[in-house]
């Protein structure tokens, strides 16, 4: 059998993202694992859920060091003592200073709620009512040093309703987060996509769920 790749998933807050691919990962052949949860927040709900599932959970709050670049050194040894081949952002909320993300480059994902290029930052459901758009979404997408930036992998649009209200949308959009993070990583592990020279290579990527583009996937 074919080693499974090991993931690191990064979260601050809930985790439902990370739960969602702790459960992927509980499938038949899902082709990785993950070997460590690591917070920088030490109340993060997602935290319980991995201990309680015996995953390896780690928090590292960043008042606990002088500054930047020793608090992602401690995060980087943990990464790396833990065997990951994978770095993902589930829902991390601080911004990764270049040599971080020069380190895992090209196995570092993260998960926006957005159809990027649009929307970067935070806020994006109200941002969308606001602006009277149809179409919002997810993006799964290689990160580089710009925030929200690094060469798209996959999206899934949902449309905007009338009468939605931010949390509506929020529902909606973090539904299809769940099922399509879990896609990617497992196209990544698997060696079916990788990062080259900015840009993602797809090597025959095979339908999914019947659909032929990995861009659409059936959530409504
Ligand atoms: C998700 O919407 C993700 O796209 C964004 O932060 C949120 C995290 O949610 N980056 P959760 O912690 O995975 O529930």
């Amino acid at each position: 059998m074919v080693e499974r790749k090991k993931l690191a998933v990064l979260i601050s807050g809930r985790g439902s993202n990370m739960e969602a691919i702790y459960n992927a990962t509980c499938t038949q052949g899902y082709p990785a694992e993950i070997c460590i949860v690591i917070s920088d927040n030490e109340d993060a709900g997602g935290l319980n859920f991995a201990r309680s599932n015996e995953i390896k959970a780690a928090a590292f709050e960043r008042k606990a060091f002088e500054d930047r670049n020793e608090h992602e050194q401690a995060i980087c040894e943990a990464i790396d003592a833990s065997g990951a081949d994978i770095v993902v952002l589930a829902g991390y909320m601080r911004i990764l200073s270049k040599p971080f993300v020069e380190r895992y480059e090209g196995r570092l994902l993260n998960i926006h709620p957005s159809l990027l290029p649009a929307y970067k930052g935070l806020d994006t459901h109200g941002r969308v009512l606001e602006d009277g758009a149809k179409i919002h979404g997810c993006t799964v997408h290689f990160v580089n040093s710009e925030m929200d930036g690094g060469a798209i992998i996959a999206q899934a649009a949902v449309p905007v309703l009338s009468g939605d209200t931010e949390s509506d949308l929020a529902t909606r959009v973090l539904k299809c987060e769940h099922q399509l993070y879990s896609r990617v990583i497992s196209l990544l592990a698997t060696e079916q996509i990788r990062l080259v020279e900015g840009g993602v290579k797809f090597d025959d990527i095979p339908s999914i769920d019947g659909n032929d583009s990995l861009f659409s996937i059936d959530i409504m």
